[in-house]
């Protein structure tokens, strides 16, 4: 596997990362820990050494597992951790609100080291904007945090390329993590995320990079999800006639990966975003089965293959959208 520097600091991470929100269960029907160790084992093994988790993932669960499967392979200092913090939850676990105060943040810095079992964070990353809090009051304890050397990297997620501007008066940004995908452009967009950070050597995580299962070529019109699983809620799965026209671009793509790149829609969608300058796109598995990460290194997709991989895309998707609907009330 790959591997790239964080932003101009003197560590790397691998050119993917495992994303273990479902490993939490909560918003993904559940969760089976000796399952999701053996997932984070099989993806060290792969050269997948640098894990996104959270704490509002599961609650605290994703964090606990990603400490026990660290803690089970031996070798901390091989593995990089990004977590967050900036989310708080009510004792039911269901109302979740942002906070990004440094009162939050500190509180959250301790629970988290305690549950990954770890006396470092590699990234550390800012979850949401909070628009509650003035961004010099977050940004000047992660810049703490950072000094004392108890996180390696300071990291914002679903920022915009105006907040990073506003976050960086108070703190250098390492790393930023949004959300893209072949149908979650946003990024791209506008006043274009993906740019800014290039521009000033910001390290890009991007989330989703399979669209939640959807760029796998696995799922079937009148797909059903259990209990509990975000699916249900999220437009592009529960709305029959987009549901539709993105099987039909995910059946095309799929045809296109098989004749042309000898390979499968799945790992085109992770090749895509990785030539388009992603440094390391977050891969969600949960299955040891599911980590086939290998599979998107040593070959590239060319300009032209670039371009007909967009024609699909464009035939009938005319509106790229981001998902929203995961965003906690401003
Ligand atoms: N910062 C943020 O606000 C934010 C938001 C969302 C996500 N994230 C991060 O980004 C990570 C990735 O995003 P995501 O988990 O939402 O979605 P994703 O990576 O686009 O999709 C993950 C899902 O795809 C399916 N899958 C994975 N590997 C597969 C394989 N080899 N074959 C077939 N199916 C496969 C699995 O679904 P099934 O198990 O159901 O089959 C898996 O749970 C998260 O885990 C989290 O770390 C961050």
């Amino acid at each position: 596997m790959e591997r790239i520097a964080v932003s101009n600091l003197d560590f790397d991470i691998s050119r993917i990362t495992l994303g273990t929100w479902a490993i939490g269960g909560f918003m993904w029907a559940g969760t089976d820990e000796e399952r999701s160790i053996d997932t984070i084992l099989k993806a060290i093994e792969t050269g997948v050494t640098t894990i996104d988790t959270a704490p509002v993932y599961g609650f605290g669960l994703s964090e606990q597992i990603v400490g026990k499967a660290i803690r089970q392979y031996g070798s901390r200092e091989k593995v990089e951790i990004a977590t967050k913090a900036g989310l708080q939850w009510d004792e039911n676990q269901r109302n979740i609100t942002r906070n990004s105060s440094a009162r939050r943040i500190l509180q959250e810095v301790e629970a988290s080291l305690d549950r990954l079992q770890t006396d470092y964070i590699d990234i550390y990353q800012i979850h949401w904007p909070d628009y509650q809090v003035d961004f010099e009051e977050s940004a000047s304890v992660l810049k703490q945090l950072y000094d004392d050397g108890v996180i390696r990297a300071i990291g914002v997620s679903n920022f915009s390329a105006a907040e990073m501007d506003e976050f960086r008066k108070t703190a250098p940004i390492h790393t930023c993590q949004p959300p893209y995908n072949l149908f979650e452009r946003e990024a791209e967009e506008n006043d274009s995320v993906i740019t800014y950070c290039k521009s000033n050597r910001i390290s890009l995580l991007t989330y989703g990079a399979i669209c939640r299962g959807l760029l796998t070529g696995k799922m079937r019109p009148g797909q059903k999800f259990p209990k509990g699983d975000l699916r249900r809620i999220d437009p592009k799965f529960s709305d029959p006639e987009r549901f539709a026209a993105y099987l039909e671009t995910v059946e095309e793509l799929n045809r296109y990966a098989k004749e042309q790149l000898d390979s499968t829609v799945i790992y085109l969608a992770v090749r895509w975003l990785l030539d388009q300058g992603i440094d390391s796109p977050i891969w969600g598995a949960r299955r040891p089965e599911q980590v086939t990460f290998d599979r998107v290194s040593g070959w590239k997709i060319s300009r032209d293959q670039m371009d007909d991989i967009e024609c699909i895309v464009r035939k009938r998707i005319d509106r790229f959208e981001n998902p929203h609907y995961m965003a906690p009330p401003k």
